[in-house]
């Protein structure tokens, strides 16, 4: 098989915080590789070491079959990165943005002017094209962002919670974008804390959590293995919690969580809900609450490692480590 990004026991520590914890990762050409995980789980950090921006302690990773150390230069020469924050420079107008990066690859004055303008009409910018990018929206500005990490024409996307922050409608006409690029070949490596995102635009997923990757399959697998919905159910009188949660229990097979009254349990089978409504009717328990819906990344993390996303059990060491980190922590444009 045919795999554009491949790493195998990275580690990167930072002071005392080990922020990657032995990552191997396989992300086959021409698909969407999403890295989800809550914030601080190391996204970003797997991302600036496939990016060469940061050097691994160990392991090792091939970008393009190049090696992210040895042969970083070559490895730039195949990406794009859109980072977490905005990269353009604000005072710079959308199209003065492209054409700089146009010029930063050594592209002809007139090719780099060329591709300014088809991108700024790909992304919907042209009428915004002359007005400096301080003055766009949140989702201009993100537009702008991959349009940049596109100029060079890279064969391999990647995109750092690209849709952080934006409302939902900016967040579909990015995904658009993303799918656009990717059935022109590209291959996108994608992080996210967004389950939903991961879910849309993934083909395969990482889990990751304490630098570490917890669970990984293709969308419906770990839907499969980790309940693709949330059974909620509140009783109506307090003294029926213990009953209606052996009923829930014993219907979903999962153990549910506790919060006040309400009780919510992962579900792979829909169909469990007129079980529990029956149930529940034979028993005589009356019922305040009673839906299901789609799990959150943080349902599915406790499914996986029984708490919640934001949970912090092992906490990583803190602030500390910052001054021991002496690579460059720009990122740039490649
Ligand atoms: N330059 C650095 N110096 C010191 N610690 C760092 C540095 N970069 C990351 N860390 C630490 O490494 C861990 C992983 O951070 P990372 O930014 O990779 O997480 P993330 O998954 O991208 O999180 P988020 O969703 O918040 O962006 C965190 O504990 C973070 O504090
Ligand atoms: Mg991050």
């Amino acid at each position: 098989m045919d795999y554009a990004i491949s790493a195998e026991g990275l580690v990167k520590r930072f002071g005392e915080t080990t922020a990657i914890d032995g990552v191997d990762l396989a992300v086959r050409t021409g698909t969407v590789f999403g890295l989800l995980g809550p914030n601080g789980a190391g996204k970003t950090t797997a991302v600036r070491i496939l990016a060469t921006l940061l050097q691994p302690d160990e392991g090792h990773a091939t970008v393009g079959g190049y090696d992210v150390v040895r042969d970083a230069h070559q490895v730039r020469q195949l990406i794009g990165l859109t980072g977490q924050y905005a990269a353009v420079d604000e005072t710079l107008t959308g199209a003065e943005n492209l054409l700089l990066i146009g010029r930063l690859l050594n592209v002809s004055k007139r090719e780099a002017r060329q591709r300014a303008k088809e991108l700024l009409t790909s992304f919907q910018l042209e009428e915004a094209a002359d007005r400096p990018a301080k003055t766009y929206s949140g989702g201009m500005r993100r537009r702008l962002d991959l349009a940049a990490s596109l100029v060079g024409r890279p064969r391999l996307l990647y995109l750092d919670e690209p849709t952080t922050g934006l409302d939902p409608r900016s967040r579909l006409e990015l995904w658009e974008l993303v799918r656009g690029l990717v059935a022109d070949g590209v291959t996108v490596l994608l992080t996210t804390q967004y389950l939903e995102e991961a879910d849309s635009l993934a083909n395969e997923i990482a889990v990751v959590d304490h630098g570490k990757v917890i669970a990984s399959g293709t969308p419906a697998d770990l839907k499969a293995r980790t309940g693709a919905q949330s059974l909620v159910v509140k009783p109506l009188i307090d003294t029926d919690l213990n009953r209606v949660l052996s009923v829930v229990s014993a219907i979903t097979g999962s153990s549910p969580s506790v919060e006040g009254q309400v009780i919510t349990a992962a579900v792979t089978d829909p169909a469990v809900l007129p079980n529990v409504v029956r149930r529940l009717d034979q028993e005589d328990i009356a019922i305040s609450e009673l839906s299901l819906r789609g799990s959150s990344l943080d349902e599915v993390f406790l499914s996986l490692t029984g708490r919640t996303a934001d949970e912090k059990t092992s906490s990583p060491g803190t602030g500390t480590a910052a001054d021991t980190e002496t690579e460059t922590t720009e990122e740039v444009a490649v």
